[in-house]
């Protein structure tokens, strides 16, 4: 067992970065965490708020690409658990060198920190669309990876670079890849919070393609259990895959949520897909679960809590989809509208 009690939790300001930091709170798992976050468009520092009282937690704004940075913030530190990222898909189909600095360069300069600091554990979270999509059956660790958009791509590139630190310079490295994950304070570009937050304004929901695409979709607290298992239970040097059985197709996911916030049928509008979409993702997490992890949160209660969440939080998600958001929400669904006239317009 790796008794982590002093953490470096990059990403922090980011949606699962916050939670496990939280989540290391709620635990007493830790003494000190320092949160690094450069602040991206991603990163809310309103998010932070959420810990900022607690003398446990040091904030530190700045880059993982920054190795003076990056040395300043692991100081001290047992574990580096890596968060930080770009993570939106459709993102990385309009700018994908920013995915490659952060995912990439990023993860390179927090190893080199980790190879300097003999016996810190290198905990890369990362994800299960490194395996591309997956018709039947179930991804397990050993499988060969197929990543087909460039977020996915940089996330696999990182986590090669991490594997041949650990084979090259004795790195502590776990990977952890993690399904589609939803909850409390989850940027609203994402499907869910964005299915949710145009719901509440009565606006369109875009649906991409015909929407039978299939997610495993886990909870943030249980994809944030599941890290920490893997920091504390995981061997040196292994993968460990945090899924779900809630297998559901978009559709499904948005018709839940619609009878949830009682809004009509009518608001779905199907717009031009994602390219190379993947059609399914689904983790078999059976090794994880040999280590003692389990997941507590059911879909169907689950996500009932997190429409609940936002309907509570309207501060939180309501300056986010102003400004910048505006502006790539045009950019990545205006083209999908001139695909599909009849879509609606609205974010
Ligand atoms: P997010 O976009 O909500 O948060 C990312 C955070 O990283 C933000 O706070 C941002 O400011 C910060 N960041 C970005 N670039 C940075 C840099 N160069 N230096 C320092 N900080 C930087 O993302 P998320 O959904 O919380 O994802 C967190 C991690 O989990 C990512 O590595 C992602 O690949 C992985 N993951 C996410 C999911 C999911 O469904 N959301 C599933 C599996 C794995
Ligand atoms: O699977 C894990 C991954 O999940 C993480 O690694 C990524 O960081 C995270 O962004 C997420 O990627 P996805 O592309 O699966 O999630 P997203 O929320 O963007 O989309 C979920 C599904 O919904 C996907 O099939 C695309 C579809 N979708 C998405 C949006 C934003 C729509 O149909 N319409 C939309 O407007």
């Amino acid at each position: 067992m790796v008794n982590a009690r002093a953490l470096l939790v990059t990403g922090g300001a980011g949606f699962i970065g916050s939670g496990y930091v939280r989540y290391l709170l709620r635990n007493a798992l830790a003494d000190r965490i320092h949160v690094l976050d450069k602040l991206t468009y991603s990163g809310n520092p309103t998010t932070l708020d959420s810990f900022s009282d607690d003398p446990r937690v040091e904030f530190i704004e700045g880059d993982i690409c920054d190795p003076a940075t990056v040395n300043h913030a692991v100081d001290g530190c047992d574990a580096i658990v890596n968060f930080a990222a770009e993570t939106h898909v459709d993102r990385s189909l309009f700018d994908p060198a920013e995915f490659i600095q952060t995912n990439v360069q990023g993860t390179l300069v927090l190893l080199d920190a980790a190879r300097e600091r003999t016996g810190t554990r290198f905990v890369q979270v990362s994800t299960d669309e490194v395996y591309g999509a997956v018709l039947d059956g179930y991804s397990r660790e050993s499988d060969p990876l197929y990543p087909r958009n460039p977020y996915s791509a940089s996330k696999a590139g990182a986590e090669m670079l991490a594997i041949s630190y650990a084979e090259t310079h004795g790195v502590d490295v776990v990977i952890t890849r993690g399904s589609n994950t939803y909850g409390p304070f989850q940027y609203p570009e994402k499907f869910i919070p964005l299915m949710i937050t145009n719901l509440f304004e009565r606006k369109a929901v875009p649906v991409y393609g015909d929407g039978l695409q299939v997610r495993h979709w886990v909870h943030v607290d249980d994809h944030c259990s599941g890290i920490d298992t893997a920091l504390r239970f995981g061997a040196s040097g292994e993968i460990y895959n945090v899924g779900s059985d809630d297998e559901r197709t978009n559709l499904e996911v948005v018709k839940q949520v619609l009878s949830l916030v009682d809004a009509p049928e009518d608001l779905i509008t199907h717009v031009a897909d994602r390219p190379g979409h993947d059609r399914r993702y689904a983790l078999s997490s059976e090794k994880l679960r040999g280590i003692g992890w389990e997941p507590k949160r059911a879909f169907d209660e689950g996500i009932a809590d997190t429409v609940r969440w936002y309907r509570e939080n309207r501060d939180w998600w309501e300056p986010i989809r102003d400004g910048s958001f505006q502006e790539y929400y045009r950019r990545n669904y205006d083209n999908r509208e001139q695909a599909h006239p009849g879509a609606r317009r609205e974010a």
